[in-house]
């Protein structure tokens, strides 16, 4: 058969014609070009692509099928070689796939020969929880297990809460223990004690001097004491862990954004020895039974008497928070009577925490974003 009739000016016209004037979806496409969409297919067919390349052109409803099928709207001295045209474009296609089937449809160079189905597949990468939620919720657990209730408090925060009412009056040089970061203060802000704005009326028990609306991020967990007083009744017994902002060099041991836990018990008949055994029982619960627990005397100025626990690491005491009896003047500011209630507070380093339990000997990889850090937990 001679294949270069396909190359026939007329047969084309005749073709292209026939094309049109079926009103067919497809637009008219010459012989030629079909040709080569045909053969172009085939090169990258494939398994099953192959059967549906075989469909596709020389099917019953295929392209080529169609083509000689239009032969009967074709011009009358077209048809002739119109037809020998498509034929010998059937017959080419016809060849092409049996030499295609017959080398097996193997796929071109550069792609794997068939999928193995069976290959297990990939796992995709799960997050999960930082080791610094994990060990608050671990110290929750252990809290929550003696009746202690979690809340949570602002992070920017009033000085007065921050500092005054835990007996920290403004230039006392007990505030040099916490370097402070200091928010400004918006326009036309007076604070807390302001009831004319119609904000929020909180108490302050002592003086209200713009002292003690300058706004900072909290230095700790502490501010929370005054403020769950003065809205709850006694008995209390609360935990409040949060991020803590300190106005310092960083190193490792010392970040200048940390969490801590504080925690907060006042009801009638409190003594230090249910500090001692709460925070005995925390330290069983979070450390292990094994774990050894020291009580060193520390100064705070919103306790009284003032301790510092630490935990035995590798040989060494590790300081892992401060606590002590509520300071008087701390349950009255906040409106409790002191001649009927006592209390302890507590606030642990979180970071510290989790360093000790799992070795971790830079709290800068806390907040360091590295995976091969994070991923280990
Ligand atoms: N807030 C103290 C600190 O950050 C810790 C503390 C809390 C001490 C409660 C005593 C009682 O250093």
């Amino acid at each position: 058969m001679n294949r270069s009739s396909i190359h026939d000016p007329a047969c084309l016209a005749a073709y292209n014609r026939s094309m049109a004037s079926s009103g067919g979806t497809r637009s008219p496409e010459s012989l030629e070009s079909l040709r080569a969409r045909a053969l172009g297919e085939l090169k990258a067919a494939a398994g099953d692509g192959l059967e549906a390349w075989r469909t596709e052109y020389l099917g019953r409803r295929g392209s080529v099928t169609q083509v000689l099928r239009s032969i009967s709207s074709v011009a009358v001295q077209d048809r002739a070689r119109f037809g020998a045209a498509a034929n010998a474009l059937r017959n080419e296609l016809e060849a092409a796939f049996e030499a295609r089937a017959a080398a097996g449809g193997s796929r071109p160079a550069g792609l794997p020969d068939r999928i193995d189905v069976t290959l297990p597949g990939r796992r995709p990468l799960k997050g999960r929880l930082h080791p610094t939620t994990r060990t608050i919720r671990d110290i929750a657990a252990a809290f929550g297990a003696m009746g202690f209730q979690v809340i949570e408090g602002p992070e920017v925060e009033y000085d007065y809460y921050n500092f005054s009412a835990l007996n920290i009056p403004h230039d006392h040089p007990a505030r040099d223990m916490w370097d402070t970061l200091w928010i400004d203060q918006p326009a036309g802000h007076d604070g807390p004690g302001d009831r004319s704005k119609g904000g929020q009326q909180v108490l302050l028990r002592t003086d209200t001097s713009s002292v003690q609306t300058r706004i900072l991020l909290r230095t700790h967990t502490s501010p929370m004491q005054a403020r769950v007083m003065e809205t709850t009744r006694p008995p209390i017994r609360v935990i409040v862990p949060g991020r803590c902002y300190r106005y310092e060099a960083t190193d490792a041991t010392h970040e200048w954004h940390f969490h801590q836990v504080e925690g907060l018990a006042v009801a009638e008949g409190i003594t230090f020895a249910d500090l001692k055994g709460t925070l005995y029982e925390f330290a069983r619960r979070v450390f292990g039974v094994d774990r050894k627990v020291r009580f060193r005397c520390d100064y705070f100025p919103f306790v009284e008497p003032g301790v510092d626990m630490a935990i035995d690491w590798k040989g060494q005491w590790l300081e892992v928070m401060g606590a002590g009896m509520v300071h008087p003047k701390v349950l009255a500011g906040a409106g409790v009577d002191p001649e009927k209630y006592t209390g302890f507070a507590f606030g642990m380093g979180v970071e510290r925490v989790a360093m000790l339990r799992h070795g971790i000997d830079d709290i800068r990889l806390f907040a360091g974003n590295d995976l091969r850090f994070l991923s280990q937990f």
